[in-house]
């Protein structure tokens, strides 16, 4: 089999759950080292254990929202592995379900909450990356998981929409500073994909989850996969795209680009 991470070290934050956990799966086949940084401590132990030896995978506990952590988990990979190669700000979390612009919720509390995790969760993981990677003077691919609704506006998602419309011009933002120094940052983004966090949102089913990417894809009879994600992600980390910065992959079945009905 094709080992396109060979002998690279990468940190997955939201590593524990859903695109994340799809991802520390296909990054460990193709042979790098992963810390899974995470707030779900069984989970992410249990899917190190599940990987095999000690050197494979590495779980440390972090809320993104805390530079402390965020800090110690890159750490945590130079210390056990001397370097960082990789760093993919995956962790994000949504609005409550059906969200309004007009609604009674506390919008300040929503927008901090949503905001911290998905806007400065990133933020942070891009800085303490990207110093360990300009340190170390070998270059490094920084990925943020962005979104569909990073190009567009999402019904009943306000705050996440603003989101991951962030997150694309702080990929952009670093790559034009972390350039000179042969670390590039990209985003990923995907359509609905049928992970708890898809689930829980919508009150949906997998199943119907999946359905409901169908039906806003170009694509037909293709089942948006958390594992089509991981397969770009992993595009974003090899040296296979080792020209390719400040750029959004869009992983949506052209739903951002077409109007289908
Ligand atoms: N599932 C979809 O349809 C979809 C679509 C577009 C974008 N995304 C994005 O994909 C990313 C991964 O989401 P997922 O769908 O796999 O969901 P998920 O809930 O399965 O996984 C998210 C992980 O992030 C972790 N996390 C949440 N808050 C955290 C924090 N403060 N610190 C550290 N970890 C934290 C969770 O514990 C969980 O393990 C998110 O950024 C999400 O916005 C998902």
């Amino acid at each position: 089999m094709e080992r396109r991470l060979e002998g690279k070290v990468a940190v997955i934050t939201g590593g524990a759950s859903g695109i994340g956990e799809v991802t520390v799966k296909l990054f460990v086949r193709h042979s790098a080292r992963v810390i899974i940084a995470d707030l779900q401590d069984e989970k992410g132990k249990a899917l190190c254990a599940g990987l095999g030896s000690d050197d494979v995978a590495s779980y440390v506990h972090c809320n993104v929202r805390l530079e402390s952590d965020v800090k110690r988990a890159v750490d945590t990979a130079i210390s056990l592995h001397g370097k960082l190669d990789i760093m993919f700000n995956n962790a994000g979390i949504v609005d409550s379900f059906g969200s309004s612009i007009l609604g009674e919720d506390d919008t300040t509390a929503v927008f901090e909450r949503v905001m911290g995790v998905n806007v400065l969760g990133a933020l942070l993981g891009t800085k303490h990356a990207g110093r360990a990677m300009v340190a170390a003077g070998q270059g490094g691919s920084i990925i943020i998981t962005a979104s569909l609704a990073s190009v567009v506006g999402m019904l009943g998602l306000p705050v996440y929409s603003c989101s991951k419309h962030a997150v694309v011009g702080l990929a952009q933002s670093a790559a034009a500073e972390l350039g000179k120094h042969g670390v590039r940052v990209n985003c990923v983004s995907p359509g609905f994909v049928a992970t708890p966090l898809a689930v829980a949102h919508l009150q949906a089913s997998e199943e119907k989850v999946e359905a409901l990417g169908e039906v806003i894809s170009a694509l037909k009879g293709v089942m948006l996969k958390a594992e089509d994600i991981a397969e770009a992600a992993l595009f974003l980390a090899s040296d296979k795209s080792r020209f390719v910065s400040g750029h959004n992959l869009m992983v949506d079945g052209a739903s951002s680009v077409t109007k289908i009905f």
